[in-house]
């Protein structure tokens, strides 16, 4: 079928067709292939391990937040789109770890949503994933988020409703520790996103009609939906042969942005002169991973998706879907490009980090990259846990194959080649340590995030992380503790590849 400019799907209609198979397979997947009973989100085994996490004397903290339409403007192009609170990304939510949040969430959308908590090891039914943990909010109505915040660090949170994830809903949460003392003299948290909602008529649904349509044929444009080109455009990489050959994303974007604004328009990042920075970096892409360096400046890595480990210094990280690294600068005075380069596409994202005395008043000129980002590249399979964020207990028991599959051809991405909703839960009982072996089978990276937890990369103290970067033809095996009952989604991060069903079900049972 060729793909016109004003295909006959409305966004709306789109959604709830594409909702309805997602509840017919969900059912499905309830009743197949279960050995066990499954403790639900709702069974007594989650508020008892919730009541586990109490501090006596913790805070509580109380936010209002609505999610709506929002008018965005991108360097004087306004484009619509939708967001929490009125702005992209929303507003920041600062607390502090033991404390209880409690989120009072409007829907104002045209569309039922949830809210996900990304990289929280929250109770199993706040965790936002519909059908699973939660009925979808719908539009006009309220849910309250209420729940006690575990761990410390740079988290964020975005609906779990299908090509949501590529529209401006997405908001940085930041929880800090009551025992860990500042050791910089400011911070800027910096979410990284790349765009294409409402720019020259396209929008995600449009974006994954092409994909699935078009598959194989090339990269895809969501905007006239027309391939971007053939395979391989863009692809060259300065880094080794394997990595010329990896296919990073599929989605051509007309803008990556900082914080809602895209390079013609950057963010300024003021800090005094001779001070220590803190850049927390979160990657809210659907299709990209970054390359992040800043000019001129080495960078100190203190933390990955919030938990700290040992200082490593390099010139670049790099970031894909979901991930979040926090970062120490101290530059010489100046203004300085904060650049992050998509990888294997071209665009880039920009900000700025500019000194108090600093006297240049035009932002810095990037070409393409900087010299930095083909310096050291931060590499976390070398990170080590600091002492007390490291995973306790002992060896894993067992090992649970995963195998990540699907191919641009067809577009039917899955995990041990079955999609969401034919999948077969991976079962777990509380309590066990068990490993996890992702094994990529297919030519592009995946982002692979597990809800609920946060598991330990291979080796002594190997680093805590939600979501890991699966490269082709490699094996990350993980270790997990199965601490935190109930049922968790674990999935791609790349927004295409979930809808197209690259998920399955991490299943606590008794
Ligand atoms: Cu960022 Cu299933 O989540
Ligand atoms: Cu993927």
């Amino acid at each position: 079928m060729p793909v016109t400019g004003g295909s006959g799907w409305s966004r709306r209609r789109f959604l709830v067709a594409s909702g309805a198979s997602a509840l017919g397979v969900l059912a499905a997947g309830c009743g197949s292939d279960r050995q066990r009973e499954a403790i639900k989100a709702t069974d007594p085994a989650v508020a008892r391990r919730e009541k586990q996490r109490r501090i006596a004397g913790a805070g509580r903290k109380v936010v209002d937040l609505v999610a709506g339409s929002v008018s965005l403007d991108l360097a004087g192009r306004v484009v619509q789109t939708v967001g929490y609170g009125g702005t992209v990304p929303g507003p920041e939510i600062r607390v502090r770890a033991g404390d209880e949040l409690e989120v009072r969430f409007r829907n104002e959308l045209s569309t039922p949503t949830t809210i996900h908590w990304h990289g929280l090891a929250i109770r199993n039914d706040m965790d936002g994933v519909p059908a699973m943990t939660q009925p979808r909010i719908e539009p006009g109505k309220s849910f309250t988020y209420r729940f006690i915040v575990p761990d410390a660090g740079t988290h964020w949170f975005h609906p779990h409703m299908g090509l949501d994830l590529d529209r401006g809903l997405y908001a940085p949460i930041v929880v800090e520790s009551p025992d860990e003392s500042a050791d910089h003299d400011t911070e800027a948290i910096l979410v990284l996103d790349d765009w294409l909602d409402g720019i020259d008529g396209a929008t995600p649904e449009r974006t994954y009609r092409n994909l699935v349509d078009q598959g194989g044929m090339g990269r895809m444009n969501g905007g006239a939906g027309a391939p971007g080109g053939m395979g391989g455009m863009g692809h060259e990489m300065r880094g080794s042969v394997v990595e010329s050959m990896t296919d990073f994303g599929d989605v051509v974007y007309p803008l990556h942005l900082v914080n809602g604004r895209p390079p013609a328009d950057p963010l300024t990042v003021a800090t005094p002169a001779g001070g220590r920075v803190r850049l927390r970096l979160v990657n809210a892409g659907s299709d990209t991973v970054y390359r992040v360096a800043v000019g001129g400046q080495t960078m100190t890595v203190t933390h990955l998706d919030g938990f700290p480990i040992e200082p490593v210094e390099t010139d670049a990280v790099r970031l894909s879907m979901g991930e979040r690294v926090d970062v120490i600068v101290q530059p010489s005075s100046g203004a300085w490009p904060i650049h992050a380069v998509a990888e294997g596409k071209d665009g880039s994202a920009l900000a700025v980090l500019r000194t108090s005395d600093s006297e240049a008043t035009a932002a810095p000129n990037v070409g393409d990259r900087l010299a930095e980002h083909d310096r050291r590249l931060f590499d976390d399979t070398t990170a080590k846990a600091t002492e007390s964020a490291a995973l306790k207990g002992g060896r894993p028991s067992r090992s649970i194959k995963l195998a990540l599959t699907g191919g641009m051809m067809s577009y039917a991405w899955g995990i041990n080649g079955r999609a969401f909703g034919k999948h077969k839960p991976v079962e777990i009982e509380e309590g066990e340590r068990v490993q996890l072996v992702l094994r990529n089978e297919t030519m592009m990276v995946h982002p692979m995030h597990l809800h609920g937890h946060t598991f330990a990369l291979p080796g002594e103290r190997g680093a805590r992380k939600d979501t890991v970067l699966v490269h082709p033809g490699t094996i990350v095996s993980v270790d997990l503790l199965a601490d935190n009952p109930g049922q968790w989604m674990l999935h791609c991060h790349n927004t295409y590849h979930l809808e197209a069903g690259m998920a399955t079900e991490l299943s606590y049972v008794q």
